[in-house]
């Protein structure tokens, strides 16, 4: 990817100029979404160059299944992909008889590409010579957010002289996935159905059985009058679409309107599918391209208004920042409970399009602060809702009475990764659940949670901790053993410290809360024991292994170890890698970096960045000084968490290069793969280093605490944080705080370590 083509601006990501080898990259970077679906950037036209296409549906996956050198007991069967749907962008276009292609053209001037981030539009534009005609091509595309099932595209051709041309718009069920394990047929097409300006293909995913109704409808104007000019249904094996011939005079623009989407039996019966798509664009087919656009800018407006962080004086942050935040929204909106956040969102392939930890351990806290209480509150109960898989899950593992493993990769709750050191051994996941419920209790206040919910999920996954902990005589401690950490270079380690941490912590908070509940209601406390079949003895259990787990330190150095015998390695600073061999992941084999001391993303880090209340800053700066020089950040979910401890500590200049990096992973491709997909969910992470990092938020005894560390380069931060059903909007700059609440409630905030009560507007000085 060539930086050069893609200049900086606030609200906008645009790339300038033709250059083939941008093509891949800029499909991710230009991928919409509206929460229900979601496509890459690809062309509308017939392109014969390298793309990779992409188009998703939220929700519909297919069981691949599982493809492994040397079977191990406990693997998946399957891995639950979110497939490449059915497109209904396409288009061919012939002038003069020749179908048109980017890739054959005689000459490109005037490539541009433009992602309005303020409404959700994307252009793209562009003159071609072509056969000796000059053609210049405007198309503008939405995925809208007022009518998740629709898409919006308006296509525009003018040409230097008069031709012939010919549009046939279409969709296509004739799809792949990337990724196939075994090149299985995903989809089986149930029904084509075409008129002169509609089409609509019923398919349904195999073994899974999800019914998809892709549709489209077509409209062709000529300098702005609709053209009555019938179009004839065109119907191929897997196609379908019709074709307008029109002989259009020079300098004169034809516009081609599609409307284009899906319906799904997630959503509505299976025989009302197709009654459902012609509904959706019945109710907008008297309505105009700029009406449908209109909604949209209404629609973003709203959500920025909530959402957005603005950042004076450093465009290359703002664009950012604001990037990540439209990212978000565009992979989940959080209005259904049964949808979650993968790593690649709707941008591509890698990682099924599954809920990871990734969700609790970093999106939470974004969506906490940016949408209303509801929209957390639905990605916990996505967990609780599968409590009973994770349970099976664990006892397919050897666990028994009600332990629960979540897994590590899964759609519908089992799970679906195939890699043992990852599958068995990768189990602080675990815990991230745990953490969420506790992130999420603290942050709203929402007592309701634990005893309607959450107290279930503490249980299984106490359980689990307390089975899988064995005694160590040696140490006279318990152990874990067997596991790999968040770092995944290192595998098959025996105490992280991180896990045996966090382990620690799930067990003394079960216990803490069971305790809890059974003194403020005890009817709940009950209710809970019995569904559980919970044992007296447990609760000892869990406090005795907690209070005697094995955590490793080197007292030398007054750390802590990432895991036993980490000392061993030899510890030659990141910084003094060849850098042509960065990535390493990219470069060397995989016993190289096993036994290497690279550290992929925050492990310890991660640990005193969750539990940052249990360690005093001097212990924190130890740790940090020593690990964080080893890690390489080949894990998109590195940075953010470096970022907000090096801010933390007062290490402004690392915090902003960490932001950086963290922002821009994606627009800058840090990391050489930005092809294959934008890394969603660690944009929730870019967000929490300005908020947590630049801004140093937390929440401190039922009130916000701040404390801002802002970049030099930086003028003012301001954004709005929704607390408690109060909105706070918060401007800080070099050397004042301000907060406005919009009621008229009395509020309590600490800044600076100081504690303010104030009703509507606080204005202070920080210096
Ligand atoms: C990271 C995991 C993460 C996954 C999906 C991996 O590269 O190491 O921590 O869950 O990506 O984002």
């Amino acid at each position: 990817m060539n930086l050069e083509n893609y200049p900086q601006h606030p609200w906008k990501i645009i790339e300038e100029g033709w250059n083939k080898e941008n093509t891949k990259a800029s499909e991710s970077i230009f991928s919409l979404g509206n929460g229900a679906m979601g496509q890459r950037a690809n062309f509308e036209e017939d392109y014969s160059g390298s793309s990779f296409q992409g188009s998703y549906v939220g929700g519909v996956y297919y069981p691949d299944k599982t493809r492994v050198g040397w079977w191990k007991n406990g693997y998946p069967e399957y891995f639950a992909k979110v497939l490449n749907a059915p497109n209904w962008i396409g288009l061919h276009l012939k002038v003069n008889g020749e179908q048109f292609d980017l890739n054959k053209a005689e000459k490109i001037s005037a490539f541009y590409r433009e992602l309005d981030m303020k409404t959700g539009l994307y252009t793209r534009k562009f003159t071609a010579i072509f056969n000796g005609t000059t053609i210049s091509v405007e198309s503008k595309r939405f995925l809208s957010l007022a009518r998740p099932k629709l898409g919006v595209l308006e296509y525009s051709i003018t040409t230097d002289q008069a031709v012939k041309i010919e549009l046939q718009p279409y969709i296509d069920a004739g799809i792949t996935n990337h990724d196939s394990n075994w090149d299985d047929q995903f989809w089986a097409i149930d029904q084509k159905v075409g008129s002169d300006n509609r089409a609509y293909i019923e398919a349904h995913t195999l073994k899974t059985n999800f019914s998809v109704g892709t549709f489209m409808a077509a409209q062709l104007f000529e300098a702005g009058v609709e053209l009555d000019s019938p179009a004839t249904q065109k119907e191929g094996d897997q196609k379908i679409g019709q074709v307008f011939t029109h002989k259009l005079k020079a300098n004169t623009p034809l516009t081609l309107v599609k409307l284009g989407g899906y319906v799904s039996s997630r959503n509505y019966p299976k025989n009302s599918l197709e009654k459902e798509a012609m509904g959706v664009l019945d109710e907008v087919a008297e309505l105009p391209f700029s009406s449908l656009l209109e909604e949209q800018k209404k629609a973003w407006e709203n959500i920025w208004k909530s959402a957005d962080i603005t950042i004076a004086g450093d465009v290359k942050a703002q664009q950012a920042i604001r990037f990540n935040i439209f990212q978000l929204n565009q992979t989940y909106t959080g209005d259904d409970a049964g949808l979650n956040i993968g790593p690649k969102g709707f941008t591509g392939e890698k990682y099924g399009g599954s809920t990871y930890w990734d969700t609790e351990a970093y999106c939470i806290p974004f969506y906490m602060a940016t949408k209303n209480q509801a929209v957390a509150r639905n990605l916990l109960t996505y967990r609780y809702n599968h409590l009973e898989r994770a349970i099976e899950n664990a006892e397919k593992l050897g666990f028994s009475k009600g332990a629960a493993l979540y897994p590590m990769v899964t759609m519908n709750g089992e799970e679906c990764h195939n890699e043992w050191e990852i599958t068995f051994e990768e189990i602080h996941r675990n815990s991230a659940i745990a953490f969420a419920i506790y992130n999420y209790t603290r942050y709203t206040g929402d007592l309701t949670y634990i005893p309607e919910m959450g107290l279930e999920v503490l249980i299984g996954i106490a359980r689990f901790w307390c089975q899988r902990t064995s005694f160590s005589k040696a140490k006279n401690n318990y152990v874990i053993l067997g596991v790999t950490g968040p770092n995944e270079y290192e595998n098959n380690v025996n105490n992280n410290w991180y896990t045996n941490y966090s382990a620690q912590w799930c067990m003394s908070y079960t216990a803490e809360q069971l305790t809890a509940l059974r003194k403020s209601s005890p009817k709940d406390a009950k209710r809970i024991e019995q569904k559980t079949n919970f044992q007296e003895k447990e609760l000892a259990q869990w406090e005795e292994k907690a209070k005697n787990m094995y955590l490793p330190q080197d007292d030398s150095r007054n750390i802590v170890l990432q895991q036993d015998g980490f000392l061993d390695k030899e510890l030659v600073k990141a910084a003094d890698l060849n850098p042509a061999e960065r990535p390493i992941n990219q470069h060397w084999s995989w016993d190289r970096i096993l036994r290497s001391p690279y550290i992929k993303q925050a492990d310890v880090l991660q640990g005193m960045y969750f539990f940052e209340e249990h360690f005093d800053e001097a212990t924190l700066r130890r740790n940090y000084a020593f690990y964080e020089p080893l890690t390489v950040h080949e894990s998109s979910l590195s940075p953010c968490v470096h970022s907000i401890i090096a801010a933390k500590l007062g290490e402004s200049e690392a915090a902003y290069a960490f932001y950086l990096q963290t922002a821009r992973l994606d627009l800058d491709d840090y990391n050489t793969e930005v092809e294959e997909g934008l890394h969603i969910t660690s944009m929730a992470g870019t967000w929490m280093s300005i908020v947590e990092g630049f801004a140093g938020m937390r929440v401190r005894k039922n009130c916000l605490s701040f404390n801002p560390q802002l970049p030099k380069a930086w003028d003012t931060l301001s954004f709005k944080i929704n607390f408690r059903k109060d909105i706070y909007s918060i401007v800080m700059s070099q050397d004042r705080f301000e907060c406005t609440v919009n009621s008229n409630a009395e509020i309590s905030i600490i800044v600076a370590e100081k504690k303010h009560v104030f009703t509507n507007d606080l204005s202070l000085s920080l210096s």
